[in-house]
């Protein structure tokens, strides 16, 4: 009898596999997009193409659970990065899928901004979903909220700030929320920053003249992050919410999630590689200004406090908050007239692995929980996305653990002239990068067609 062996369409032969409780010596068969089968050795299996993946590190495609692609910030500006461009460059980062948000407008519904939304991103690259951004408790909303997490969209963003643009909950209206949310089986994201005391400072601040970057830190103190954070915590706590707190930059708010997370509070906790390897010090100087986003950067020891908030794990995942903006764009008289934002998508996997992993801060084990298993548990993606299960969509990050790259803006893909971590050398740039089985990033070429992502629809908790 004739035995004929199944050719897989892609093999990925011999490379080290590592998931979020293992590393093992591994050869990827692919067929349709998703992770086939799993052999220890490579020896007499085929596929239609092949990788060697000998000496590489293969992880699951990272998933960034927050970015900002053409975030309009006033009537005439946008962050830099389309969907397009932000996707290519998050792909060259290593990234097979990202969250971003809607935009409130006023005089539409949630289902029209989330469509508007979807229709933008349709240039994507890679697989893309979408959070809610919730500004009102209207009984219209609260009824799009069940509505929406039932189509696939179960989570949703709020913000205890930003009141002068319109977006910051009340303290009744977030309580009315939750429960929604809650009911929906849905999760919350919060940004987390008391407004009356940002508010105050700012006036205080500007009134004494003190308008260059570095006050932007002042304005917006340790203090007011872990107030919110306590805050919506006791409310998910009560509420029995699942909270996600967006960018935790402080030691104080660490503080605030840990004895949040010791009562049994359903919260999960995201910071970013600008909190990690930056400190406030990058606000001084003529160039402080391309440092601004909100929370803004912090003191060492507070970036030093969340990576052993990573270590021992009550940091749940990293986000890059990727928000670019030109140069030219970033400048304003005052802090408080700056867009804030700075990038991130195809430098948060060789800071993480730099400055994380070969500082043994991280295990590899945590670099694939922070950035692939828990954003995708979060948000209603797992095991379909952040797993190499059999089954799971076959996407994939291979990286040479020996090359070393410097950073500079000229040769990354991100669409901006600057780079806040210009100049760096790291390690742990992705080789290739493959989502759903196709190979989308081969060493420095982009060798896929640019709209090839799809719309995720999630499940929610
Ligand atoms: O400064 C930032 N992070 N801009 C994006 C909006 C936000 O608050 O995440
Ligand atoms: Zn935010
Ligand atoms: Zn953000």
């Amino acid at each position: 009898m004739k035995v004929t062996r199944m050719k897989y369409d892609l093999l990925i032969k011999d490379g080290k596999l590592v998931t979020s409780t293992s590393i093992s010596n591994c050869t990827i068969g692919i067929n349709n997009g998703k992770i086939f089968a799993l052999h220890k050795h490579s020896i007499g299996l085929e596929g239609e193409q092949e990788i060697d993946a000998s000496g590489n590190i293969i992880l699951p495609g990272i998933i960034d659970p927050h970015v900002h692609f053409s975030l309009p910030v006033n009537p005439t500006l946008k962050s830099s990065d389309s969907f397009e461009s932000g996707s290519k460059a998050a792909a060259f980062g290593g990234m097979t899928t990202f969250l971003d948000f809607t935009t409130p407008t006023i005089g539409t519904t949630l289902k029209d901004q989330l469509e508007t939304r979807i229709e933008e991103a349709k240039s994507s690259c890679i697989d893309y979903s979408f959070h809610i951004v919730v500004t009102d408790a209207s009984p219209t909303t609260l009824g799009e909220i069940s509505h929406l997490a039932h189509e696939g969209f179960p989570s949703f963003k709020i913000f205890t700030t930003y009141g002068s643009r319109g977006l910051m909950l009340t303290d009744d209206e977030l309580g009315i929320v939750f429960n929604q949310v809650k009911d929906a089986g849905g999760i919350i994201l919060a940004h987390c920053e008391d407004e009356s005391l940002v508010v105050e400072n700012q006036r205080a601040l500007i009134k004494e003249g003190h308008i260059a970057p570095e006050f932007h830190a002042d304005a917006r103190p340790a203090i007011a992050e872990a107030e919110a954070i306590a805050r919506v915590a006791l409310l998910a706590g009560n509420t029995k919410t699942k909270l996600y707190v967006v960018h935790v930059s402080t030691k104080m708010g660490l503080l605030k999630i840990r004895a949040a997370k010791a009562t049994g509070t359903p919260i999960i906790a995201e910071t970013c590689p600008h909190y990690l390897s930056l400190n406030r010090e990058m606000l001084n100087g003529p160039k402080g200004h391309l440092y601004l986003m909100t929370p803004p950067l912090r003191e060492q020891s507070d970036c030093t406090s969340l990576w052993t908030g990573l270590t021992e794990e009550v940091l749940d995942t990293i986000g890059t908050d990727h928000c670019p903006f030109y140069q030219k764009d970033k400048l304003a008289e005052r802090f408080i007239d700056a867009p804030m934002g700075v990038m991130g998508v195809e430098t948060l996997l060789p800071i993480l692995y730099t400055d994380g992993v070969l500082t043994d801060r991280l295990t590899l084990f945590q670099l694939v929980k922070f950035c692939s298993e828990n954003p995708a548990r979060a948000f209603g993606l797992f095991p379909q996305k952040g797993a190499l299960e059999l089954g799971s969509d076959a996407d994939l990050v291979l990286i040479d653990p020996k090359a070393e790259k410097i950073v500079s803006s000229e040769d990354l893909h991100m669409n901006v002239d600057y780079n806040i971590f210009e100049g760096r050398n790291l390690s742990g740039w992705p080789l290739k990068v493959i989502s759903r089985g196709e190979i989308i990033v081969d060493g420095g070429d982009f060798v896929c067609d640019a709209h090839r992502g799809i719309l995720l629809r999630r499940k929610g908790h």
